[in-house]
């Protein structure tokens, strides 16, 4: 019987966290959380209000009508929106940079961290964002600081995107990348940063079942639990 435990992974835009996470929660029995998609749903609520990214009163006066929630079944995590499953549509570029720059508002970070902190609290999870292991979870077992060069990160965002067939060039792409990472960084809140007690994993050079592995490693490592 494998003890519950938490595993934080943060890292920036294109990593490649979410994909690595959720293999490597498989592999172990544990919950995936992705909580970049709750930003993603508030970004998307204020997209479909008209209102512009850079309003923050405004976008702090829409969170008492939402309700983000997480649910995970047997199609892995689908995200609700007041009830309403928006786990396609925030797949967007636009949701994305949305999301990034709602993610700056103190209001709406103190308005996802309960509902975050609950789900670690009830489940063995792998939860991935940007502040899982500095903010969110600071007592998590294992913390992975995962990441990879701009390059990258750039190549596979635009494959993943031109795959599903949304019309994008590799420049634009860098671009949005280099911008969320500057503004990921350099907010006054939670900004993304490798906690101390994190491992770094850099993933440029490695495929996916690589970098499975090397979370699973150190995972094994830190837990004694082997996947
Ligand atoms: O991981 P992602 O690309 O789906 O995240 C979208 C945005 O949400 C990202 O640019 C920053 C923000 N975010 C955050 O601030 N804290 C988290 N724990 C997860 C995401």
């Amino acid at each position: 019987m494998t003890r519950k435990f938490a595993v934080a992974i943060d890292g920036p835009s294109g990593a490649g966290k979410s994909t690595v996470a959720k293999a490597a929660a498989g592999r172990l029995g544990l919950l995936y959380v992705d909580t970049g998609a709750m930003y993603r749903a508030i970004g998307l609520a204020v997209l479909r209000r008209g209102l512009s990214e850079d309003d923050t009163a405004g976008i702090e006066s829409v969170l008492p009508e939402l309700s983000v929630t997480l649910r995970h079944g047997a199609e892995g995590q689908r995200v609700l929106l007041n009830g309403e499953d928006v786990s396609e549509q925030i797949r967007t570029g636009t949701v994305a940079q949305y999301a990034s720059k709602c993610s700056a508002a103190p209001a709406v970070r103190s308005f996802l961290l309960e509902t975050q902190r609950a789900l670690a609290r009830e489940h063995g999870v792998i939860m991935d964002g940007r502040d899982i292991g500095t903010v969110i979870l600071p007592d998590a077992e294992v913390k992975i600081f995962l990441t990879a060069s701009v390059e990258a990160r750039a190549q596979r965002r635009y494959r993943e995107l031109t795959e599903r067939g949304e019309a994008v060039a590799l420049e634009g792409v860098r671009a949005d990348i280099e911008r969320r990472d500057r503004q990921d960084t350099t907010r006054a809140i939670a900004p993304l940063r490798q906690a101390e007690d994190a491992v770094l994993l850099d993933t440029s050079s490695l495929g996916l079942t690589q970098a499975v592995e090397a979370v699973l490693a150190i995972i094994s490592e830190k837990t004694g639990v082997q996947a």
